[in-house]
């Protein structure tokens, strides 16, 4: 039987990307996102591109409560056994937070904090029962520092960075085989995050650390495949990071408030 790998956005940017790379490497994939619509479209385009690819859907809000277990009982009930689990769903919200949108944060909270919390709980317990697989769990730069204006986004990601890297900590202490990685991608000139997050005039997206979703998913797929459990994409991000630990904080912060604004 084939391994399988479950990506959670997998119909699209980053999960898409990478959904490729796993395809390629004969993987079953199994895709959970919102909309039927763009599962199909996405479905059909990677089915033209490889060959021989498998791929299994489910459609499901996964911002609202019980989410993670129907996917988890989607899974038992198809008898299927995870090698790695991609915990990747997400957008963003921008602006002050005396004025964002209350429902669709608690969303977010939801998406980037509960669910992932509860996939990674649920998939564990599986992965650790067979002493093998791999957690990758996607982050984003903006969990390293305050991000003004991605107040709300910015500490789901810091709960995101933090959970994943202490918990692959945990896993090396138990000697596991089990494996959790975290990504934190630079801001992305070209998904739909952008446009999801009303955040298209957002400098970041071109600014000193930008990139591309196809060198986000080039990184992860590399650090996965050389046993990496921290992977910051791309390229620019990574030399940025090494050096703004020698920035006073409030330099890092006039920087950070430079690339967090509208262009005009
Ligand atoms: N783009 C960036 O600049 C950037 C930078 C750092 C980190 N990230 C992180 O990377 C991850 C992927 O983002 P992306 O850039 O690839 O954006 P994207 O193209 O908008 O993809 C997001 C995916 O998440 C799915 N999703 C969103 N809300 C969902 C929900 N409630 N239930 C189920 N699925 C849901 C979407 O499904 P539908 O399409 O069906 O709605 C879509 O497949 C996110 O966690 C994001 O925070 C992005």
């Amino acid at each position: 039987m084939s391994k399988m790998a479950l990506i959670s956005g997998g119909s699209s940017g980053i999960g898409y990307s990478l959904s490729r790379y796993f395809a390629k490497a004969g993987y079953t994939l199994l895709w959970v996102s919102l909309l039927p619509e763009e599962i199909e479209v996405s479905k059909k385009k990677l089915l033209q591109e490889i060959e021989g690819c498998t791929i299994h859907t489910l459609v499901e809000d996964l911002s609202i409560t019980n989410a993670a277990h129907k996917v988890h009982q989607w899974v038992t009930k198809n008898e299927w056994s995870i090698d790695v689990l991609v915990n990747n769903a997400g957008f963003g919200t921008y602006g002050y937070l005396s004025n964002t949108p209350l429902e669709k944060e608690l969303k977010m909270v939801h998406l980037h904090v509960v669910c992932v919390y509860e996939m990674t709980k649920l998939f564990l317990k599986d992965m650790t029962n067979k002493n093998k697989g791999t957690i990758i769990n996607i982050s984003s730069n903006s969990s390293f520092q305050p991000t003004p204006k991605l107040s709300t986004y910015g500490a789901t990601k810091a709960f995101v960075t933090h959970f994943s890297r202490s918990l692959n900590e945990e896993l090396k202490m138990q000697q596991s085989k089990v494996k959790v990685i975290c990504v934190c991608p630079a801001a992305i000139e070209n998904t739909n995050f952008k446009k999801s997050g009303n955040m298209e005039k957002v400098r970041t997206f071109q600014g000193i650390a930008a990139t591309t979703v196809e060198e986000v998913a080039s990184d992860i797929w590399k650090g996965f495949s050389g046993g990496k459990d921290f992977i910051i994409s791309g390229r620019k991000m990574r030399m940025l990071y090494r050096i703004s630990g020698l920035l006073p904080y409030r330099f890092q912060q006039f920087l950070v408030r430079k690339e967090i604004k509208e262009i005009a």
